[in-house]
């Protein structure tokens, strides 16, 4: 008998119903706090999945009980047209700036000088480099969350906001020296990591869209949207430096902080209460070397006077407290000559602006080209030939372009114009599409995106053809040997006239006609990414390999079929189906598929996975000295098994790593089996 069916014939009664709502409600916050506040989850995604569901389902039989702050409702709510302004009730201050030990001197003198005879504790922070935010609470219920603005009034963006995990829509009971605290308002600041950024900018670039400069701007950009449902795609965190309620008399900011995160709000990854100034210095020094382990980006410290009432004593001057500061790191950057814009043609015929710089030194290497993206790109930035720019490693390896130094702009300094011919010999017309950033060059001949292709084609993580770099493929589209991407496989008919070209010989020839008849046996989803398709990059190459098996389902896929694929978006949907509509690239796969290239799923990709653990229940205590509890816990889920939080009868096994904590004894008592790392790997590697 199904679960189902016991619902039917014995109905829970409405009041059991109302309690589990209560309950489900209550758990799905805790575990949100174990994920998102505490990074130390209790149960496995599924489990979580399952309560969530049980949830919606219970809610959509009582809508009436839906309330404002259960789970549910972090998915984002209706559209708006525009925010409404809301003023703050203590302006949102900016803090001055330092850049040298001196400054920081200077500023502890100006704080003592104030505060005659008085002992100064300070709290120094990181200062996280994001969006600031206001949240106000009213008898423990989010009721607002509002921006920075200008500091006096911000915008109203309380149903984006609700869509971070890491802020609670509810607070549970807290007191403090007796007294509830249930209205207050707490700021902090929102940011992205660095991985989910790149993540999704990655995703931006190869849909076509507008990429973002930094972690921050995409941050506001994302908490700009009128869709709440958007935001709620992007894991947008928080962290919490301010707290301010009427209800107590707080004494100390690093009291504060306690209250905060009392409260279920996430704190500062690392918050220092220092005694003098050399305590700061080391601080400063020490995430000056460490910050970039750290998965977001921070920009500097903060330091703050501790004691409120010292604080207060201080003030504020224009619009910057007396009691804080920010010491500024600097960025890695360095200012160099623009020295022209070159263009280069991409495999799809996008056309990406090149800043030619004067070679300069730059966080490890010397950097001669930088990327500007597009059009809009330098003109959004007022870029000129002949300008000093700055250039900067965004996200560690591809240099960019950040801005200009206007100061030091020459009269002489040229405007750029796209061009309106494609750089290579044909010189087709370009254009840009409606909507879209790049210009386009739609030539079918065009060497430089026949070279492209076939570079994209041949690269490591396509066809992974070794031997058939950049500087090969020009040469033989030169030579006329290579006009598309099946050519390659034609390559031995010319094996005689290769081996007698410079810097080629019998062995380098046959090594490279070896590397491409190996190439031939690539796993299907690589072969797709290789066609080059349109904004099918690794991750759908791999969602279409997986979803249509064998390239004559996906060749007659209707758009509809495409779109209906999870992760395949409407842009991707019609690339795919225009690919195989166009004849020349019919063409060009079937002879890929005459020449043996392989295009379809194979046998070990088919077979159902191995599912050993299946039925089976880990806890995880201690540490591991081979794998981290992260990626144990993928190993068990990936052989589907479960891994819970707690030790119960039910449990099957529990695995003990070094120093383990009460699970072990727990697991002992009820005699449940326990695995030592060795036992462990042998169970999972089975
Ligand atoms: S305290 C009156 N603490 O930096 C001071 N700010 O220029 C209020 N920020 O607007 C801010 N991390 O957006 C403080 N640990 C931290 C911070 C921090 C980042 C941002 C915040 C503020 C800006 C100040």
């Amino acid at each position: 008998m199904t679960d189902d069916k016991v619902i039917e014939f014995f109905p829970n009664t409405q009041k059991e119903d109302e309690k589990r709502i209560i309950e489900l409600k209550e758990l799905i916050k805790r575990h949100d706090k174990a994920y998102y506040i505490e990074a130390q989850p209790t149960i496995t995604d599924r489990e979580y999945d399952e309560l969530f569901k049980e949830l919606q389902k219970l809610e959509i039989k009582y809508p009436q009980l839906i309330t404002e702050d259960s789970p549910t409702q972090r998915v984002g709510g209706d559209s708006l047209k525009e925010f409404e302004r809301i003023a703050h009730v203590k302006a949102m201050l900016s803090l001055s700036n330092t850049y040298s030990e001196v400054e920081v001197r200077d500023f502890d003198r100006r704080v003592s000088e104030a505060l005659p005879g008085e002992d100064v504790k300070y709290v120094a922070e990181l200062k996280y480099d994001g969006v600031a935010l206001s949240l106000k609470y009213k008898h423990g219920k989010l009721d607002s969350a509002v921006t920075r603005g200008d500091g006096f009034a911000g915008d109203n963006i309380t149903e984006n906001v609700k869509t971070i995990k890491s802020i609670p829509l509810s607070i549970g009971d807290l007191k403090i020296e007796g007294k509830e605290i249930k209205n207050f308002e707490v700021r902090g600041e929102v940011y992205l990591t660095e991985q989910d950024f790149l993540r999704i900018n990655e995703l931006r670039e190869e849909a076509g869209e507008k990429i973002y400069a930094n972690p921050r701007n995409l941050t506001a950009g994302t908490l700009k949207l009128l869709d709440p449902k958007q935001v709620a795609q992007r894991p947008l965190k928080f962290v919490c430096y301010y707290f301010d309620s009427s209800e107590i008399n707080p004494v100390s900011h690093h009291e504060n902080i306690k209250i905060i995160k009392q409260l279920g709000f996430p704190i500062g990854e690392s918050i220092e209460l220092c005694n003098n100034l050399d305590d700061v210095f080391s601080f400063i020094d020490l995430w000056e070397k460490q910050r970039n382990t750290l998965p977001f980006q921070i920009d500097g410290i903060v330091l703050k006077v501790d004691s409120i009432k010292q604080q207060e004593i201080l003030g504020t001057v224009a619009r910057s407290p007396r009691w804080a500061i920010a010491y500024k790191y600097e960025a890695e950057n360095a200012q160099t000559l623009l020295n022209g814009i070159t263009l280069q043609v991409g495999r799809t015929g996008i056309i990406t602006p090149v800043a030619e710089l004067e070679p300069v030194f730059l966080a490890g290497s010397t950097i001669s080209r930088a990327t500007l993206h597009n059009a809009d790109y330098i003109s959004e930035r007022d870029i000129r030939i002949g300008d000093t720019v700055v250039i900067e490693k965004g996200g560690e390896v591809i240099p960019k372009v950040t801005k200009v130094v206007l100061e030091k702009r020459l009269p002489n300094a040229i405007e750029f114009k796209f061009p309106e011919l494609c750089p290579c010999d044909l010189k087709s017309p370009i254009s840009r599409l409606e909507g879209e950033v790049s210009y386009l060059c739609t030539h079918p001949e065009c060497p430089w995106q026949i070279r492209r292709r076939i570079e994209h084609f041949a690269s490591r993580n396509g066809m992974n053809i070794e031997g058939l770099g950049e500087k090969v493929v020009e040469q033989f589209v030169e030579l006329g040997y290579l006009k598309n991407v099946a050519d390659i496989y034609s390559l031995h008919q010319h094996r005689e006239e290769i081996k007698e070209l410079d810097r080629w010989g019998e062995k380098s020839t046959d090594n490279l006609l070896e590397a491409i008849e190996k190439s031939k046996d690539t796993s299907f989803h690589r072969v797709l990414f290789s066609l080059g398709i349109r904004f099918i990059g690794e991750g759908s190459a791999k969602i279409l390999a997986k979803q249509f098996k064998v390239l004559d389902k996906l060749k007659s896929a209707t758009i509809e079929e495409l779109n209906s694929v999870y992760e395949i978006g409407d842009k991707m949907a019609e690339s795919v189906f225009q690919f195989f509509r166009n004849d020349k690239e019919l063409e060009i796969v079937e002879r890929l598929r005459d020449a043996g290239v392989n295009f379809q799923l194979k046998e070990e990709e088919l077979v159902a996975k191995d599912m050993t653990l299946s039925g089976k229940t880990f806890v995880l205590t201690g540490e591991l000295s081979s794998m981290s509890r992260g990626e144990a816990k993928s190993k068990i889920e990936s052989l589907g098994g479960k891994v819970t939080g707690t030790v119960s009868k039910n449990t099957s096994y529990v695995v003990v790593g070094d120093s383990p904590g009460s699970k072990y004894d727990k697991a002992l008592k009820l005699g449940v089996q326990i695995l030592n790392e060795e036992q462990f790997l042998e169970t999972i590697n089975k």
